[in-house]
């Protein structure tokens, strides 16, 4: 399995992948609600939706009269994006980056980064650079809340080749465990027939503790851990890993 280098680049376009599938789009404003409640912003305040993807949350955040501002490297989901906030008639602030390159300096009540939108380097300085530019985009004592695939749960109930049955195809995935993550291949077999589609990618597994120090390492303090967006602790069998942090103010 050979992963193509800065696989993020180039894996994310409708073509082959959408985040924004009908059942995901379905769980979003719960989802929102739970994030939320924890950042107990003012209507007005500034949140940072980082790898907001086509802008299933960040509209929700929108209705609630946040001032919300979207990036992400992906042109597809972005144009997705502001077409879902011309929809429900909210403001969207769009833009397009590296999350490597944030620029921003003190802006942000609050950021989010939902949906495994983190780990994608295969060097670890990448992550922690990009925790840093995070951290600079935030006020002090802005609240950052990040929701990871736990990489606990994923060692521990590694599956190394499976069939999903989705909307309008099958998938395939096939993983390979390596130090720090997970390399996969992802195989996509329309239903209707016509040609499979396969892209690779990487994703660095953090459990309660390497992410805690990487928030650490950036100038940001883990406050809470739960393992669902119900709101379940974070215990080994928990297949989400949600964290609270707050940059020092
Ligand atoms: C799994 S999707 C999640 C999107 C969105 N948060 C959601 O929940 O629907 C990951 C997102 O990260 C974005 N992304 C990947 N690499 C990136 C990078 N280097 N800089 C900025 N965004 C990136 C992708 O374009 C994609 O929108």
């Amino acid at each position: 399995m050979k992963v193509p280098h800065e696989w993020h680049k180039g894996f994310f376009d409708n073509s082959f992948y959408n985040p924004a599938s009908p059942a995901a789009v379905e769980k979003a404003p719960a989802e929102a609600a739970f994030v939320l409640k924890q950042l107990k912003l003012k209507k007005g305040s500034a949140l940072l939706d980082l790898c907001c993807g086509p802008g299933r949350h960040a509209v929700e955040f929108a209705k609630k009269g946040l001032a919300v501002t979207g990036f992400d490297y992906s042109r597809d989901y972005l144009r997705e994006a502001a077409a879902r906030a011309g929809k429900k008639k909210v403001p969207l602030r769009l833009l397009r980056g590296d999350m490597r390159r944030l620029k921003f300096r003190g802006e942000f009540d609050a950021a989010v980064n939902l949906f495994t939108s983190f780990g994608y380097f295969q060097k670890l300085s990448d992550d922690i650079r990009t925790l840093k530019g995070l951290a600079r985009a935030l006020k002090p004592g802005g609240l950052f809340l990040i929701d990871l695939v736990h990489g606990g749960f994923v060692r521990k109930n590694f599956r190394p080749r499976f069939w999903h049955e989705l909307e309008d195809h099958y998938l395939l995935e096939d993983s390979r465990e390596a130090s720090g993550g997970v390399f996969n291949t992802w195989t996509r077999v329309p239903k209707k027939g016509g040609r499979a589609l396969s892209r690779s990618f990487y994703t660095r597994m953090y459990t309660k503790a390497s992410l805690g120090a990487a928030l650490k390492k950036a100038g940001l303090r883990p406050v809470r851990f739960w393992g669902s967006f119900g709101g379940a602790p974070l215990t080994g069998k928990a297949n989400r890993l949600i964290v609270l942090a707050r940059k020092k103010g």
